[in-house]
């Protein structure tokens, strides 16, 4: 059967705190069921278990592996990893170093991605160790459904912090499932609860827990199946076809075949489309600000193309006004009107560019106009560090700049202000501007998300160091 979407795996997570409720046995044997009714559907197993049940069960001999579940989390795409597997079933070898990855294992929905971008299609079973660390935690946001086998109260009590999980992270907790396992149908009990099955279900009914019809009783051939003189372990479709436990798999299975058809978009279609809609507003945002950029360099007025091309970003505070300007125009712009240095001769003249450029490009220079009680305006300018702490400050008088008399000294400040600050009522927006270096290959580049809100938070800084300076 063909789906709409099958490059996306629907996800099913087998998973409980309390140890040896049957997790593994229920992820294997339950993904053999699966692909024994429907043979065209790929079946994957991945295990975070280290009991390497999945690869005793599975291995088919001659297969050569890139890698293990580690090299999963660590980055290498699923495809690259899956191994045909016996009985039909696809699995990712397991690995005992999982525990070393759990302090780097970023986010919650690390694997829900992974999940997405694996190329995998068909049923992932994802089984888990008995604890909720963030392997856990990701495989059960991860998933379309989640079995949650309890074969007794203190795994019936257990199941209160998979809930919670799911309520603080305002998941639907509609994908989660209880499963009574190793019921031992010999055990009955007079009262409402006829047996061990109606006991668990009525208590996990009372607290509010979904619970299937289904249940999976204990049998002895069963268990005996994980042990065997040539140390194989059988699956109990082939070797244990005549207990009930049988048909409880099959009626299980085809419980998850009916999620599976009604699930056109499972969890990692979801979020790979969420993925992409934040890459359509990421790059939508990026062009809105390349949008209006003046294609000169507003110093001289001269087209930004060229090998002496854009140098420096400035953008005012309100964030109004923003552009390129040439790396010489900035540069001798700072020369002539903040550092005032004497250029005696040619030599001098270039070993000051060079001082102001290295200073330039490993700073950011902020120019805040201030109106003087007479009505004219003075400079404050300040260069930070990448880091938003001040390095030097300069004040500047602004004569003659109201009256847009250009003195020949501070014309290409002027010039820089007047385009980049100017309000409507022809004096200075109460904003300031700030001038950062850029990669002269790539000058495009700060305004792409990552660099443009790194960007933006040391114009927060900056913000913050002026107020608290007292504007
Ligand atoms: N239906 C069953 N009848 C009898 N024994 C069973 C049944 N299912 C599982 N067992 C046995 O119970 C034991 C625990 O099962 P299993 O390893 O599947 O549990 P688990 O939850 O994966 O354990 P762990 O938490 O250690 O990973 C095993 O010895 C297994 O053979
Ligand atoms: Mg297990
Ligand atoms: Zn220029």
């Amino acid at each position: 059967m063909m789906r709409a979407m099958n490059n996306f795996p629907f996800i099913l997570t087998i998973s409980s705190e309390k140890g040896g409720v049957g997790k593994t046995t229920l992820t294997t044997n339950l993904a053999i069921y699966l692909k024994a009714m429907l043979p065209d559907l790929a079946v994957t197993i991945i295990s975070f278990d280290n009991h390497f049940t999945v690869d005793k069960m599975f291995e088919l001999k001659g297969q050569t592996s890139k890698g293990t579940v580690e090299q999963l989390l660590t980055g290498t795409p699923a495809s690259e990893l899956v191994l045909q597997g016996q009985y039909g079933v696809d699995y990712i070898p397991s690995s005992n170093h999982l525990t070393e990855l759990y302090q780097e294992f970023k986010g919650p929905m690390a694997l829900c991605r992974m999940m997405a971008e694996s190329g995998l299609s068909g049923i992932v079973l994802i089984d888990t160790r008995p604890d909720l660390n963030i392997l856990t935690q990701n495989a059960l946001y991860a998933a379309d459904r989640v079995l949650i086998p309890v074969k007794d109260m203190s795994s019936l009590e257990n199941c209160k912090h998979i809930f919670a999980l799911f309520d603080q992270r305002g998941i639907d907790k509609k994908s989660l499932s209880l499963i009574p396992c190793l019921i031992d149908n010999r055990i009955k009990y007079d009262g409402i609860f006829k047996d061990q099955r109606d006991l668990l279900k009525g208590f996990a009914i009372n607290r509010g827990y979904r619970c299937l019809e289904t249940y999976i009783s204990k049998s002895p051939k069963v268990e005996s199946l994980n042990t065997n003189p040539d140390g194989k372990i059988y699956p109990i479709l082939t070797h244990a076809r005549e207990t009930e436990v049988h048909t409880q798999f099959t009626e299980l299975a085809q419980d998850i075949l009916n999620s599976y058809h009604h699930t056109p978009e499972p969890r990692a279609c979801l979020y790979h489309c969420w993925l992409q809609e934040q890459e359509t507003q990421k790059k939508e945002a990026f062009l809105a600000r390349l949008e209006g950029i003046p294609a000169h360099c507003v110093i001289c007025g001269r087209a930004l193309e060229g090998p002496t091309g854009k140098g420096f970003f400035y953008e005012s505070a309100d964030r109004n006004a923003r552009g390129f300007l040439h790396s010489d125009c900035f540069v001798e712009m700072l020369r002539g009107t903040l550092y005032n240095l004497p250029a005696p001769n040619e030599e001098v003249h270039a070993l000051s560019l060079q001082m102001i450029r290295e200073s330039a490009r490993e700073s950011m220079s902020v120019f805040l106009p201030q109106k003087t009680p007479d009505g004219d305006y003075r400079l404050r300018f300040i260069q930070f560090d990448q880091r938003g702490s001040a390095l030097l400050e300069r004040t500047v008088s602004l004569t003659g700049f109201t009256e847009g008399r250009f003195d020949g000294v501070h014309d290409q400040l002027y010039l820089l202000l007047n385009e980049s600050l100017a309000g409507d009522g022809g004096g200075l927006r109460n904003s300031w501007l700030a001038v950062h270096p850029v990669d002269e290959q790539r000058p495009e580049l700060v305004l792409q998300e990552q660099h443009y809100r790194q960007l933006q938070e040391l114009h927060r800084r900056v913000a913050d160091f002026l107020a608290l300076a007292g504007r």
